[in-house]
């Protein structure tokens, strides 16, 4: 119950203390009363990019949701610490892939296509589906390096497993020219593979997703565009692939930040991912005509539970000497991972 402006000024106040010792890094779906404090912000292939690179801070505070705080912490050294301020915050989408499934799916594929099968996960995955990505030659990637790194994967493998997000990874084998019949699916909670015609497969999706993006229709595409001819549309790449296809543009949140700067005065644009983030371009730009897609519960309440008072608490703990929520991927699991993670970073 404590006052925000009492909240706001601890959290001022224990920066200050700390200095460069302390990093806060913040998506950007994070809400405004959390990225007000945010040393840097950024999409998932930044803010790995940028613990990767960061060897100052003792502690990273994390505003994000659990993947991101484990891929940080797997990728800085063991003097630093990473604190997820609310542990609470996972990503469904991550949750829909565990090692049990994978290590069954795996077995069955690589026995039905002569091994010649790479694995890929979305960074939106557990440290332990990412350490068996990395123990079995495959890759990281994200929303930004996708494409890239698909195509990279196609030319050493016939087959690919990508997961969790089957739209991400549709949306990227159609964009890089793949058809239907190439695509398929793997029913994960069935343990079985849809595909019409096994032989002609070259990316086996997971069948995950995002319950935000999903939210997404081509009907409001459609009746946006009977009410402004001129409208642009942009969507993230979690949306299913009706919907990029009736969009204008795809992209992470990252390039959604860069396609809205870059607009010219007046340009109107319809926004299809978490509502945090367009609510602040729309505020941020008010000489563009910029709308959500969809206005309607398109918030990401994982990425939501990190608030003002959580992140006071959690400098709270850390300026008292016992830091809370400390995110630890266990040494083994990090080290597969890390495989997976360098590979990603070395060819974005
Ligand atoms: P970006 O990497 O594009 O920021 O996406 C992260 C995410 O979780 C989108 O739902
Ligand atoms: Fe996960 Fe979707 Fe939230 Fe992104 S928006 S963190 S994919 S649940």
């Amino acid at each position: 119950d404590e006052p925000a402006v009492a909240q706001v000024a601890r959290i001022q106040k224990i920066k200050q203390q700390f200095g460069a010792d302390l990093l806060i890094v913040a998506h950007h779906y994070q809400k405004d009363e959390v990225m007000q404090f945010a040393d840097a912000r950024g999409d998932s292939l930044k803010l790995a990019q940028i613990a990767a690179a960061n060897q100052q801070a003792k502690t990273i505070v994390f505003c994000g949701v659990h993947f991101m705080a484990e891929t940080a912490d797997i990728l800085t050294s063991d003097q630093q610490q990473v604190i997820l301020p609310d542990p609470m915050a996972g990503c469904s989408m991550a949750d829909m892939a565990n090692s049990f499934q994978l290590t069954q799916a795996w077995s069955l594929l690589t026995s039905q296509f002569d091994d010649d099968i790479l694995p890929i996960t979305y960074v939106n995955s557990t440290a332990a589906i990412k350490s068996f990505v990395g123990d079995h030659g495959g890759v990281v990637v994200t929303s930004s390096n996708a494409k890239k790194i698909v195509s990279w994967a196609l030319q050493r493998a016939k087959r690919l497993l990508f997961l969790p997000d089957q739209h991400l990874g549709r949306n990227t084998a159609l964009a890089l020219g793949l058809t239907p019949a190439n695509i398929g699916l793997w029913q994960a909670r069935a343990n079985r593979l849809q595909a019409t015609n096994p032989a002609a497969l070259r990316v086996i999706l997971w069948d995950g997703y995002c319950s935000v993006h999903q939210q997404f229709k081509v009907a409001q595409i459609a009746a946006l565009r009977a009410q402004y001819p001129e409208i642009k549309v942009i969507v993230h790449p979690e949306c299913a692939h009706e919907v990029v296809a009736a969009a204008d543009e795809v992209g992470s949140t990252a390039a959604i930040i860069d396609y809205v700067q870059q607009a010219p005065r007046g340009a109107r644009i319809a926004i299809g991912t978490d509502n945090n983030l367009v609510g602040r371009l729309i505020k941020q730009y008010p000489e563009k005509q910029l709308m959500f897609l969809n206005p309607f519960s398109c918030s990401c309440i994982l990425m939501n539970r990190i608030d003002l008072p959580h992140l006071a608490w959690a400098l709270d703990q850390l300026a008292s000497g016992q830091p809370g929520n400390v995110i630890t991927v266990n040494p083994e699991i990090a080290s597969g991972a890390k495989k997976a993670l360098d590979r990603m970073l070395s060819l974005s």
